[in-house]
């Protein structure tokens, strides 16, 4: 230790700063200090800025999205259809799997090429419940500026509900692509009941009808995963996340994959 103190004050102060990191390090910990500057811009720009941190584990841990042979076989040939990263989809995965015995159909709602539709079909082989898919097909609406100011209309769009359809080919459960805009998507469909939902809409309004419809609909067990809500650039899905259970009983838990699950409570 007292040559540690000898180096701290004999360097410079970034000498210091890695010198402590190192040790912590070692133990376990981990921190960063931002420079005051972009301290400052951060927090100008959103007061839940200093919340917004890459995520590093200091020792390994447990990745099965690397390879653990359950999950590599349902991933296969999904990555070149998706947006969503492997450990973002061994989430999906594995709570997909957990909804099973939950009373209900399954439904993912921004569905762009069907990667992860292709997930969640693989998911469900064999189990007979309904797969919906929700999406335009034409990219995503008109944000609202002041809700979702880091997102652009139309993106997402070089895709169509025939491509998807033939992606999930090899599917033989029941399958059913909702091909418009969401809310009205959801007209006729008041009877239905849900054991998973996946909410990859990122625009604050799209999340919030999302929620508006299933909720109601969810069995007690169920599980919603919001694939952005972690993502600066999506914070308007977080709002309504947030904003839509600050009133309810369940809490979303924030994942360090930038996901949120949710589990609907009896
Ligand atoms: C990030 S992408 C989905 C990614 C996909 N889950 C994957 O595996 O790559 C978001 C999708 O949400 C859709 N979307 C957003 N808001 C919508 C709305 N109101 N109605 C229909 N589709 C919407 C867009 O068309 C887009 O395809």
């Amino acid at each position: 230790m007292r040559s540690l103190v000898r180096r701290v004050r004999g360097g410079s102060k970034a000498a210091a700063y890695r010198l402590t990191k190192g040790v912590l390090h070692r133990f376990g910990y981990d921190f960063e200090i931002f420079p005051r500057s972009s301290r400052d811009a951060h927090a100008s720009k959103n007061a839940d800025e200093s919340f917004y941190r890459k995520w590093r584990s200091p020792s390994p841990v447990w990745a099965p999205w690397r390879g653990e042979p359950d999950f590599r076989d349902a991933y296969d040939g999904v990555e070149p259809y998706t947006v969503v990263s492997g450990d973002r989809c061994q989430v999906l995965y594995r709570l997909g799997n957990q909804a099973l015995s939950v009373d209900g159909d399954f439904a993912e709602c921004g569905v762009y090429r069907g990667g992860t539709a292709l997930l969640l079909s693989r998911v469900l082989e064999g189990h007979g419940k309904t797969l919906h898919l929700f999406d335009s097909f034409e990219g995503l609406p008109a944000p609202d500026p002041t809700r979702d100011p880091d997102l652009e209309e139309g993106v997402f769009k070089a895709t169509s509900a025939r491509e998807v359809g033939a992606l999930l080919g090899g599917f033989s459960g029941p399958l059913r692509i909702h091909q418009g805009w969401i809310p009205s998507t959801f007209d006729g469909l008041n009877d239905s009941r849900f054991a998973f939902v996946h909410i990859d809409v990122d625009l604050y309004r799209s999340t919030l009808d999302c929620l508006e419809y299933f909720y109601p609909r969810l069995s007690a067990g169920a599980v919603v995963v919001f694939d952005d809500y972690g993502f600066p650039a999506a914070r308007g899905e977080k709002n309504a996340v947030d904003e839509f259970f600050s009133d309810r009983p369940e809490a979303p838990l924030a994942l360090p994959t930038g996901q949120a699950i949710v589990t609907k409570l009896p």
